[in-house]
């Protein structure tokens, strides 16, 4: 019995054929790398139409295993360390400064090391900050009369929240510009050729990075040490997730300067996870917010009535965890948009993957838009853009109910799976949850550009521009 199940489970992989796709008919180098960015979702979904949801693509000048559904997303990432490890394209990793976590034990340091920003005390004490934050800027956008545009105020909002909760301070205003324009040019060489001149995308982007790196040295690093010595957050400041990764560097360490360049590039990577995601799901749900149905609106008002008769006007840690209605409302925005593409890995060892050989080596994309689209949860769909992922039609397909009942409850493959789900989970979900809140409290969205479609890559905004008007009610 014993070896029949382990012949179940683990198929002879020399039985298998790899991955098959259609790349080779592709530009040479490029492979089939413009066609992906310019859509996913349709690229993926005609692919997995052909060949399954393990497919293969040439993507930023190399063989790439596509993953596009969700049953295969969590078996590839529950094998992480024995079939899968971390991998980043190498422009990724120069002008990120992040180095992909390939080693269990590292890997769980690392993870310790920031978990306790994330506790569910530590996220209470950054209520206060987050509401101040949040009013000042939608009081800013609400004096606008020609109202602002989308994506300027979304990526405004994500670096503020971004900066200001891993430091535990505001910025001024010049200096988060600065810092914020250096982030959005680090961001354009993600997949990019390393071509390190002045005038190339690549190069730009390592000016940048150096930029903050001298901005963070000039300005943090100093405090930071002295933090390690002391305990102690100087007065002005509030405790932010940076002061959990201190809390656990040796005072002894403080004089090497090894201890510098990993506080230096704890802090620049950790803004960057938050930056650019946190922007993107704050623009699509002010994006989404005039277009959504009139029974949603009615549905979170209900909710924040009762919230409100219940905890009083206080946005408490008690009345933010009782807003079911407003949790599913931004887990089906970013179910609709997935903030994140996918994530990369490299396979560490020969492995069976829906059917398919995954050889040693291999580079693979674990892709969120087709496993969304794909989630057997929803209604399934021959179409290209399955009608639930239809962010052009809300009204049929957003349905933020069908998150309150197991039976019913979607998969959602945008924080990642397995060791490696992303730990700024709930703190994105918190300012989310808490712009929805205020939004349905106090103030109105209007769209005064009229109707707009979503581009998904390199980041999800309009594909024209949007100027949103944002009026106190
Ligand atoms: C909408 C917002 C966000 C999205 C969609 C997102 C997405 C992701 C994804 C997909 C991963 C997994 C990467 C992989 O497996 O290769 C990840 C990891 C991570 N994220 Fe986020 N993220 C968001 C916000 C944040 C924020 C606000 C922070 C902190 C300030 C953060 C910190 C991290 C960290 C530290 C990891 C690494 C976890 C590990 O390797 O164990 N993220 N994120």
């Amino acid at each position: 019995m014993a070896g029949k199940a382990a012949a179940t489970e683990e198929p002879a992989l020399e039985s298998l054929a790899t991955p098959t796709g259609e790349w080779t008919r592709n530009i040479p180098l490029l492979g089939e790398t413009l066609l992906f960015s310019s859509d996913p979702l349709r690229w993926s979904r005609e692919r997995m139409a052909q060949h399954g949801p393990v497919f293969q693509s040439h993507l930023l000048g190399q063989p790439v295993v596509v993953v596009g559904d969700l049953a295969n997303w969590q078996r590839a990432l529950s094998a992480e360390f024995k079939h899968v490890e971390m991998w980043f394209p190498e422009s990724f990793t120069l002008v990120s400064g992040a180095k992909a976590t390939t080693g269990k034990e590292q890997h769980a340091l690392q993870r310790k090391a920031i978990a306790r920003a994330f506790e569910p005390d530590a996220m209470a004490s950054y209520l206060p900050f987050m509401e101040q934050i949040l009013r000042r800027y939608l009081d800013q956008w609400a004096s606008q009369p020609n109202g602002v545009d989308l994506v300027a105020a979304g990526r405004k909002l994500g670096f503020e929240f971004a900066a200001a909760l891993v430091l535990g301070r505001e910025l001024d205003d010049q200096t988060r510009d600065e810092l914020s324009a250096h982030y959005s040019t680090v961001l354009t060489a993600f997949f990019t050729v390393v071509v390190d001149l002045p005038f190339t995308t690549f190069g730009k982007a390592m000016a940048s990075r150096n930029a903050i790196q001298a901005w963070i040295r000039e300005n943090i690093l100093d405090e930071a040490l002295e933090y390690i010595k002391t305990r102690e957050i100087p007065s002005g400041a509030r405790r932010g997730i940076l002061h959990s990764f201190l809390d656990v560097q040796s005072s002894d360490s403080v004089d090497d300067p090894a201890t510098a360049q990993i506080i230096a590039d704890a802090i620049q990577t950790t803004i960057l996870a938050g930056n650019d995601t946190t922007a993107t799901g704050m623009l699509s749900l002010l994006g989404m917010w005039p277009q959504l149905p009139q029974r949603v609106k009615d549905r979170l008002r209900e909710e924040q009535d009762e919230v409100r008769r219940k905890y009083g006007d206080e946005l408490s840690a008690k009345a933010m965890a009782n807003m079911p209605y407003a949790m599913s409302t931004v887990k089906e925005v970013i179910r609709i948009l997935p903030t994140a593409v996918g994530v990369w890995r490299n396979a560490i060892a020969d492995f069976e993957l829906g059917g398919k050989l995954i050889q040693k080596g291999s580079k693979m994309l674990l892709m969120t838009h087709p496993a969304h689209g794909s989630d057997p949860k929803m209604p399934s769909s021959d179409s290209l853009v399955p009608e639930h992922m239809d962010a052009s039609n809300l009204e049929d397909c957003f349905q933020p109910e069908r998150w309150l009942k197991d039976s019913t409850r979607p998969g959602l493959a945008v924080w990642g799976m397995g060791p490696h789900t992303c730990q700024g989970l709930p703190l994105f979900y918190q300012e989310a949850k808490m712009l929805l809140a205020i939004l349905t409290r106090s103030y109105d969205v209007q769209n005064l550009s009229g109707p707009f479609e979503w581009m998904l890559m390199p980041m999800i905004k309009p594909k024209t521009p949007v100027t949103i008007q944002i009026k106190p009610r």
